[in-house]
């Protein structure tokens, strides 16, 4: 755990700096397109969505769990959920044209309801991007272990490049609470509907960047979270 307290004041000190770090052209970059994508329309019933547990019983059970049931996970719940997230944080923050949108990928391992793999979801679309076969062992996806035994992991990308260009670190910073709010939002939604998980901070970016083109710049990821079937208790 850091304790030097003048280092961290600097560095929070420099995150209200809205001087860009770079050139400032963000808007004259294009993230490479997938081009292999295929567009998926998640429609899950009402009665699929609707929640097992009222705010009160979900925040009182909340907790981060490591340890997950084996059985499948319906994907489907899981992209349509997140769609409404990402619709939620552009209408929010009403940043997507000037500071970039958020994404979300998600590792879909043992799904019903949809195909396993890796699927990219925004505000206004969702696509599967991969099969399980192209995805590789779940376990390279994180830096530990039990991450790889939920059923699947969603992840939040920004486009820190468009940030950083609209307002510096100022930009990174907002990049990073919009995340934040998108994970915790997506968490809480499968608390609500009886599924589990951790938010977590360890995805190993290396082990999907060629599956999601994560470039460490356009697509940048700040925040994950695993989903899964509780444990019998
Ligand atoms: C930014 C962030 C990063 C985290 N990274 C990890 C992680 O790498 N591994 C993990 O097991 N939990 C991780 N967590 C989850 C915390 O360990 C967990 O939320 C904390 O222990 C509080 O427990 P609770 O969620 O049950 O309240 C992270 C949480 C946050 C907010």
């Amino acid at each position: 755990m850091r304790n030097d307290l003048e280092t961290m004041k600097t560095v929070l000190e420099g995150l209200s700096s809205r001087t860009s770090t770079s050139d400032g052209l963000a808007a004259e970059r294009r993230p490479v397109p997938f081009a292999n994508a295929v567009p998926v329309d998640p429609a899950p019933s009402a009665e699929d969505l609707r929640p097992v547990h009222d705010l009160r019983d979900t925040l009182q059970r909340r907790r981060s769990l490591l340890h997950y049931a084996q059985q499948p996970v319906r994907t489907d719940v899981i992209l349509s959920s997140l769609g409404d997230v990402l619709a939620r944080d552009r209408a929010d923050w009403g940043l997507d044209d000037t500071a970039g949108e958020l994404v979300a990928f998600v590792f879909a391992f043992r799904s019903e309801g949809a195909p396993a793999g890796v699927y990219r979801v925004t505000a206004g679309e969702t696509a599967h991007l991969a099969g399980p076969d192209e995805l590789g062992p779940p376990e390279d996806l994180g830096v530990q272990r039990e991450f790889s035994t939920a059923a699947g992991i969603v992840a939040l990308y920004a486009d820190l490049d468009a940030a950083d260009s609209w307002a510096g670190s100022h930009g990174y910073r907002v990049s990073l609470v919009r995340a934040s709010m998108a994970t915790y939002d997506f968490h809480l939604r499968c608390q609500a509907l009886g599924l589990v998980g951790t938010v977590f901070g360890g995805l190993i970016p290396s082990s999907v960047r060629h599956l999601v083109q994560g470039d460490g710049v356009t697509r940048h990821p700040l925040l994950a979270a695993t989903y899964a079937h509780p444990m019998p208790s």
